[in-house]
């Protein structure tokens, strides 16, 4: 049953406006000595560390939800993890170009990159939120008129929040509202800080992860409800490892190992 609403979900974007809000909180690790080719013993793994839980720095090293999961996957494979750090939007590019064998980033499954990537099953179910400044009263997406908003480029974010203000049945189009997008989430939220910007759109876990370390400052709310699933992504055709990604992801989902990263992972 749960399975069938999410592929479902995953086939349908719905689109609710809704309300609620809350109160919580670069470089490289090792580098790829050669690119991905199947032949030695490294799986590649590309991400964009600017994403804690899923994915941070923790000095030099990338540590998170994310890498643990791939540390499991390669080490049923036999095969040693290299992590690579790099723009969000650089990910797909990446792994297309054979550079990368895996891409892990909180992705989340949608109909336009598995045209270009294979997905594998949904390991997280997520949603976007607002961050914004607690003083600035944004409950909902209809508080955004007029206002600054900055994503993370190239992320679901980025597209639900350019499509409402730019497309003319959007529902912040005309309003005054602006679309401002960061390389890295993380300039956001400074920005935010610093009052350039008045919201930050994210998925709803690093939402909070931000948040929770500007308590005093900040707070985050719903800002639609298109579920999202985040999935690993692999070069299309590459059904060996697919198939390998997906066996170590249903072992972890069944021992509810996921959820325990999370934790783990989270403030
Ligand atoms: N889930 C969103 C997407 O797929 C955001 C992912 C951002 N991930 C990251 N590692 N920066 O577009």
């Amino acid at each position: 049953m749960k399975k069938a609403i999410s592929i479902i979900l995953m086939m349908t974007m719905v689109f609710v406006l809704s309300t609620g809000c809350s109160s919580d909180s670069g470089s490289e690790q090792q580098q790829a000595e050669t690119p991905a080719d199947g032949e030695n013993n490294k799986l590649v793994m590309y991400t964009n560390a600017e994403f804690a839980p899923f994915e941070y720095f923790e000095g030099e090293k990338v540590v998170g939800v994310d890498p643990d999961i791939v540390q499991e996957i390669a080490d049923e494979m036999g095969k040693e993890l290299v992590i690579e750090h790099t723009d969000f939007d650089s990910l797909i590019p990446s792994l297309v170009a054979g550079k990368a064998d895996l891409v892990a980033a909180g992705m989340t499954i949608n109909p336009e990159r598995a045209e270009e990537v294979d997905f594998s099953i949904p390991y997280v179910e997520s949603i976007q939120n607002i961050i914004s400044k607690n003083d600035a009263e944004i409950k909902s997406m209809e508080d955004l008129e007029g206002k600054k908003i900055g994503v993370q480029l190239g992320t679901t974010g980025d597209l639900a929040i350019s499509d409402a203000v730019n497309l003319e049945d959007g529902d912040l189009y005309n309003t005054g509202a602006e679309v401002k997008t960061y390389a890295n989430a993380l300039e956001a939220a400074q920005d935010l800080l610093n009052g350039r910007i008045d919201a930050v759109i994210i998925d709803e876990m690093p939402a909070e992860e931000i948040v929770k370390n500007n308590s005093e400052e900040l707070v985050t709310c719903i800002f639609g409800e298109i579920s999202e699933q985040y999935g690993i992504a692999v070069e299309k055709g590459n059904t060996e490892l697919l198939e390998a990604v997906n066996n170590t992801l249903q072992k972890l989902l069944d021992e509810g190992k996921i959820e325990e990263l999370i934790a783990k992972h989270s403030n």
